[in-house]
């Protein structure tokens, strides 16, 4: 499908929903997708890593510092003036409020300043839409794995605005299973990557999971034992993913797997889905790796790809609510 409404528009997206400050430049065009002109990001990870996880307060303290240096920079590096915005897009949630509060406040000051439209996002559907910011776009209609810090869903996507929620865990999602089992392994924040660069040096047959055995071993295993239990905890996360996505492209009868979020940056989930949907026949689509994680881009994308297919109106009352926790089936 090609977008339907092409009038060139020029989107600036901010994301502040957790612990990154995002800040794009997008354009649509007459010939295709959406592009970025320009982006910048302040990630906070060393800020929170003294605490061993994200500290809210402080992430929105740094939102605040962040958001206009940013969004000045990509304004000039995308070669525009600020009056040449059309549309300001800001991730509305889910999320923690303070943070998603500073994003939105300034995108409702600065378009109201420009006299310009807001777009409030959902921070998923930013991660969903991402890899048709990549070279090798999908088409609708498909199934999409969300794997990010706080969620872990099967979506079936129609369409832009079109999500039928098939599954999501009812426990740990994917990345905070990264994450906690890397803290017990004293592998600091966040856990993911690191997680992930220690289980190349093991063999995930070593240990045999059920979790509670990483309590039982902690942080003062050797080296070696950690990377094995590092293999087998990201063997287990993986296997259980793979599994699922394909009896979700069973059950829907698509032949197009979409996977989005944090952890679609993670190789072994990468290797294994690509190898599984390959013997069904199906196409795996991914963002670039520097767009898995959180991003300005995406929000961004998100709204241009909504006002295109028509399933969103800008707004102009400057009044925004955020909203912490919202179903991405019900934005
Ligand atoms: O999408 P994201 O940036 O933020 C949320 O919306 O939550 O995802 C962050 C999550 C973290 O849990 C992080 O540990 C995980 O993604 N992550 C990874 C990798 N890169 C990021 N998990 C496994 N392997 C990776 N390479
Ligand atoms: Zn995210």
């Amino acid at each position: 499908m090609r977008p339907l409404y092409t009038r060139r528009m020029k989107v600036l997206g901010i994301e502040s929903s957790c612990d990154e400050t995002g800040v794009a430049a997008i354009e649509t065009r007459s010939d295709g997708w959406p592009q970025i002109v320009a982006q910048a990001l302040h990630s906070q990870v060393d800020m929170h890593q003294a605490y061993g996880g994200v500290v809210p307060e402080l992430a929105s303290r740094d939102h605040v510092r962040r958001v206009l240096p940013l969004a000045r920079r990509v304004v000039d590096e995308a070669g525009w003036s600020l009056s040449d915005v059309d549309l300001v897009a800001y991730t509305r949630g889910p999320g923690l409020a303070g943070a998603l509060l500073v994003g939105a406040g300034v995108a409702c000051g600065l378009a109201a300043a420009l006299d310009r439209p807001t777009l409030g996002i959902h921070h998923l559907e930013g991660h969903l839409l991402s890899p048709f910011l990549s070279a090798d776009p999908p088409e609708f209609q498909f199934v999409a794995l969300l794997v990010s810090g706080g969620h872990t869903q099967l979506m079936e996507v129609d369409g832009v605005g079109r999500y039928r929620m098939l599954g999501e865990t009812i426990d740990d999602a994917a990345g905070e299973a990264f994450d906690k089992s890397a803290k017990l392994m004293g592998l600091g924040y966040p856990g993911g990557p690191a997680l992930a660069r220690l289980a190349a040096f093991g063999d995930p047959g070593v240990f045999e999971l059920p979790r509670p055995r990483l309590r039982k071993l902690g942080p003062s295993v050797c080296e070696q034992d950690r990377a094995h239990l590092a293999a087998a905890t990201q063997a287990a996360i993986v296997e259980v993913l793979v599994k699922k996505s394909l009896r979700a492209l069973r059950e829907t009868g698509l032949r197009r797997l979409v996977v989005a979020g944090g952890v679609a940056a993670n190789e072994e989930l990468r290797s294994q889905l690509d190898a599984a949907c390959a013997a069904q026949s199906a196409r795996v689509h991914y963002p670039e790796l520097s767009l898995c994680t959180d991003n300005g881009a995406m929000i961004a994308m998100a709204a241009a790809m909504r006002v295109q297919a028509g399933v969103a109106a800008p707004e102009r009352d400057y009044t925004f609510d955020v909203r912490p926790r919202w179903a991405l089936d019900a934005a």
